[in-house]
């Protein structure tokens, strides 16, 4: 790993899962870190989001460790907000390098139930969340003439899935989106690119709503209930991935030396084997 002191990082949906664990390894691998998360609820989320004390625990976990971070609340949906961020990134820190577009969300409905807010609030947070902060990185990445951009999709983004159409599309667009970026800017020094876990032990499939998803004849499943269904998804026999599994997948992107970019790294205990 190379050292990312002086660097500046920001991830979002970083108080907990997936987003506390990249933030703790930019981190330790010296980049400060701004951490970012809406630590409140979406109503048609069907799990608790992140709360301001796990966004402010993220930073202190970093702390504890040794390494340099701050929090902000922001809704990746909140476009003033968002802009706002980055220009006090810029004016505090004087440079954007890394940015890990992780804040999403997801809900399990059938289509011909989904209502316009279910769509909505998903395509807005995982989809548009990511444009927004995207778009508003990519000026500071190019006038230092670098940037790592991190987008992330899902085993959702590589098929259909069942209940998940609003999520799919989301994960879909991302990769399309990145891909799209990555043309865009690469001419400074700036990758973009894709991560696709499949299941990830974090409270959005820890919760005892998507848990029931996977063992429908219990009426109050425990991971250890639903793991036997997650393990069969792939050949591995393994149920779902540790956030850290993930975080190896983005510190390879941030470490490339600028040489891979608009490529998709799916993280899949083998569940997308048999796509094309
Ligand atoms: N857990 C999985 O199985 C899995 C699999 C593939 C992809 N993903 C994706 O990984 C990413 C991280 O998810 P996770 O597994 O760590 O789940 P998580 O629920 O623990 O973390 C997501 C974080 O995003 C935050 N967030 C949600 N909406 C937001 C908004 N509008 N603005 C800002 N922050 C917001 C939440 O508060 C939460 O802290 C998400 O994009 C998710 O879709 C998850």
């Amino acid at each position: 790993m190379n050292d990312l002191t002086g660097k500046v990082a920001w991830v979002t949906g970083g108080a907990r899962g997936q987003g506390r664990a990249h933030a703790r390894a930019l981190a330790a691998a010296g980049a400060f870190v701004v951490v970012s998360d809406i630590a409140e609820q979406i109503d048609t989320a069907t799990y608790p989001l992140a709360t301001p004390a796990e966004l402010a625990d993220t930073v202190a976990q970093i702390e504890a460790d040794g390494g340099a971070a701050s929090a902000a609340r922001v809704d990746v949906r909140d476009v003033e907000v968002v802009d706002e961020l980055v220009t006090q990134i810029v004016s505090t820190h004087g440079r954007l390098d890394i940015l890990i577009a992780n804040a999403g969300i997801c809900a399990f409905t059938a289509v011909e139930d989904m209502t316009d807010t279910q769509w909505s609030d998903v395509i807005d947070t995982n989809l548009t969340g990511t444009f927004n902060c995207v778009r508003a990185a990519i000026p500071a990445m190019r006038a230092g003439r670098f940037g790592r951009i991190v987008g992330v999709s899902s085993g959702a983004g590589r098929g259909g899935m069942t209940n998940l159409g609003h999520y799919a599309a989301s994960k879909w667009g991302i990769i399309g989106f990145i891909k799209t970026v990555a043309l865009e800017v690469g001419v400074d020094g700036i990758t973009a690119n894709v991560v696709c876990p499949t299941s990830v032990a974090t409270p959005m499939v820890m919760n005892p709503t998507t848990l029931q998803r996977f063992r429908p004849d219990l009426d109050d499943p425990t991971p250890d209930d639903a793991a036997p269904i997650f393990a069969g998804l792939g050949p591995l026999g393994v149920p779902w991935l540790e956030p850290e599994d993930v975080t190896r997948a983005v510190m390879y992107l941030v470490d490339d030396p600028g040489l891979t970019t608009g490529t998709v790294i799916e993280v899949n205990l083998g569940t997308t084997a048999t796509r094309t």
